[in-house]
């Protein structure tokens, strides 16, 4: 079986930067350490309140690494300008709520005008489409309509479930991402399937044995692991804890 690729997600090394309003830590710099230790793509989310990156984190980002980079945006105006200009590698469309801790659910693929233009646009630009989206058949299969290049798949639910230890809850919700992969895959086997949101080195095994997975986009786990072991260890902890 092939390991998935490890996106790792640098915006909580911005979200520390903020705090303090100072130029430290340097998500850049983080983005360099975690590519020597082996990460295959680096994530950055610029959400539309810009509470973790910055629009200058994203441009210098483009300059500093060699391995692929994906955007994560909201679908505004605004943010496919920023990325038509800075032509990332992938963006990952994503939805967006001011309050919200975190990303909690998968687009809607299905009752949302706009994809298709923005999905266009974004193409036309020479940057493939990520959708994210939660492990639904129906939404697997608009988004595969929408001519997207990939989706990455929420496991927020499987994520929650392990924190409440509930076996029978991550048995199913384990059970929904598998299938969710499969259904894309037995539409078109050559189609890319991603998956993340909440795995962690404790969680990640069954996720990152699904087979088909291309790649697991992992953030918030990798970094606070690297408060106790550095982020050169976590990123390489973490492709170990894949198990394959
Ligand atoms: N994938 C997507 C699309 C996300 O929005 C996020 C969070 O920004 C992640 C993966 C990473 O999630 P986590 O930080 O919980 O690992």
């Amino acid at each position: 079986m092939r390991a998935p690729r490890l996106g790792v997600n640098i915006d909580h090394i911005a979200t520390l930067r903020n705090v303090r309003g100072v130029d430290y830590p340097c998500p850049i710099k983080g983005a360099l350490v975690c590519q020597r230790a082996g990460a295959d793509g680096i994530t950055l989310h610029l959400r539309e309140d810009r509470r973790h990156i910055k629009d200058a984190d994203v441009y210098a980002m483009k300059q500093a690494i060699d391995i692929p980079m994906n955007l994560e945006m909201a679908l505004t105006d605004e943010m496919l300008a920023i990325a038509c200009d800075v032509r990332p590698k992938w963006v990952c469309l994503v939805p967006e709520k001011r309050q919200e801790v975190t990303t909690e659910g998968g687009l809607d693929v299905i009752n949302n005008d706009k994809l298709p233009d923005f999905i266009k646009k974004l193409q036309n630009a020479g940057i493939k489409v990520s959708l994210f989206i939660d492990p639904d058949t129906a939404q697997i299969e608009r988004a595969m309509e929408l001519g997207a290049d990939a989706i990455e798949i929420h496991t927020g639910a499987y994520a929650q479930s392990c924190l409440a230890n509930d076996p029978v809850q991550i048995a199913f919700e384990l059970e929904r991402v598998k299938k969710g992969v499969m259904f894309a895959l037995s539409k078109n086997p050559t189609f890319l399937v991603n998956a993340g949101h909440g795995l962690t080195a404790d969680n990640v095994a069954p996720i990152a044995q699904i087979n088909g997975i291309y790649e697991l986009n992992i953030g918030h786990g990798i970094i606070a692991d690297s408060v106790f072991m550095g982020l050169d260890k976590a990123v390489r902890n973490m492709k170990q804890a894949f198990g394959i």
